[in-house]
């Protein structure tokens, strides 16, 4: 978990507004929910056997209840649409949050256990054009960010009907492989079997190699979705690879998967992943309806934008820092300096009344400042003050009847 300030925070800022406005464009509209949810938003969808679930999830013992700091953002979502019946028009509806998550892992780059997710929902749309919308908009915010170096990998992961009859297929391939499989496949085996499919290490990797692949064993409606969203995908002109390994870390998927990784990351590739998650309102006592979306988080994003010398500038600086020299002049600055701030404009000056012009000129050149102002008693006493300009070092003389509107003008030219 990380602190964030300085010119990093400006940085994330520059980069969080295109998103937001990113989002608006595709006419998603924000939603916020609270850090902590009640364990089971997360064990009945994210589901037991997954590692978020299993091990990565902070506890907060509060009485009776068990409460989690928030692991991912889609359960708590969907736990908010049927609490306050988001769904009931039955309308296709956008949602976009921007929010912090926590899990327990190992940190390393690009990997961190608060870490901050933009994701995106969209719900009540069965449509495999839902799909290819949630995958385009990703694509296009990345070349947004003139970042073009990913892989969109897609697949289906079948429904409610198909995978459990697949799944059967694969445990009796597995079956006379068991004892190839490592530790953890081995408990895999009975009741996750398909993430079997994604164990990275190369004992599991040779076994799974023949293994048979969902996309030969869908049903017949989830073969059409998929194969409408790869049609779409080639008629707007997405390019993705089709990746029956696919299976997510996270139970809730039916239908379509889908990860963009990038070699920019190192060890964490996946610059951002989703699907489709339409049986999940049932496990919130809700009749289903149909949800597809992403996450991405700003970590990874920012990792990537660093490998391309990408991360836009956002260098914030006043426009003009007072320099005033004794009592008198303090009294005329400090609330013209508010007055100021009140319009918009970004003013500095010092509060210590003691503090020397050597040292004033030096925190003015560390501001960033565009102008300085000085005003000391010689001035005050024709009426002046003396306005220097910190990149051209030019100075003038401003009456100080004329502070405000000069200043003004000034802060619409900058
Ligand atoms: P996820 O794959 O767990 O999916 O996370 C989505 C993205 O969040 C990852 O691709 C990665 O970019 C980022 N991410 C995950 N863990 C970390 C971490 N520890 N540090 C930094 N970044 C991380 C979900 O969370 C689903 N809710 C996505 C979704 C939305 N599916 C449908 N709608």
């Amino acid at each position: 978990m990380r602190d964030l300030f300085g010119k990093e925070i400006e940085q994330w800022i520059a980069v969080e507004r295109k998103i937001h406005q990113l989002f608006s464009h595709f006419g998603y509209a924000e939603i916020r929910t609270p850090v902590l949810e009640n364990i089971e938003v997360f064990t009945h969808t994210v589901g037991d056997e997954t590692d978020i679930v299993e091990k990565q999830m902070y506890t907060v013992p509060t009485g009776d209840e068990k409460l989690v700091l928030r692991p991912e953002g889609t359960a708590s979502f969907i736990r908010a649409v049927v609490e306050h019946e988001l769904h009931q028009s039955g309308r296709a509806q956008r949602f976009y949050y921007y929010l912090p998550m926590f899990r327990h892992e190992r940190p390393q780059k690009g990997r961190s256990r608060q870490f901050h997710q933009f994701g995106a929902e969209l719900i009540c749309d069965p449509s495999p054009e839902a799909d290819a919308e949630m995958i385009a908009m990703i694509d296009h915010l990345y070349r947004e960010f003139e970042i073009q170096e990913f892989e969109i990998r897609v697949n289906s992961v079948g429904c409610a009907i198909c995978r459990p009859k697949y799944r059967q297929t694969l445990k009796e391939f597995l079956k006379p492989h068991l004892g190839s499989l490592c530790e953890e496949c081995q408990k895999r085996f009975e009741r996750s079997a398909l993430r079997i499919l994604d164990c990275k290490r190369e004992s599991c990797r040779k076994v799974v190699q023949t293994a048979p692949l969902i996309l030969s064993h869908l049903c017949n409606e989830c073969a059409t979705h998929h194969r409408g969203l790869k049609e779409r995908l080639k008629e707007i002109g997405v390019g993705f690879v089709e990746d029956p390994r696919i299976v997510r870390g996270l139970d809730y998927y039916c239908r379509t998967a889908f990860e963009f990784v990038s070699s920019l990351l190192g060890a964490q590739s996946a610059l951002a992943a989703g699907g489709r998650y339409d049986g999940m309102a049932e496990k919130f006592g809700a009749k289903p309806f149909p949800g597809t979306g992403f996450a991405m988080s700003m970590e990874r994003l920012m990792v990537a934008l660093e490998a391309k010398n990408k991360i836009p500038g956002n260098q914030r600086a006043p426009l003009c820092f007072f320099a005033a020299l004794g009592e008198a002049a303090f009294k005329q600055l400090f609330p013209l300096s508010l007055h100021l701030k009140r319009k918009g404009v970004w003013i500095e000056m010092s509060y210590d009344k003691e503090k020397s012009l050597k040292a004033q000129l030096k925190q003015a050149d560390r501001s960033g400042a565009e102008f300085t102002l000085i005003l000391g008693e010689n001035e005050l006493k024709t009426s002046q003050a003396l306005l220097k300009d910190m990149g051209s070092g030019a100075q003038e003389t401003l009456e100080l009847a004329n502070l405000e509107g000069e200043l003004l003008r000034r802060s619409q030219i900058a």
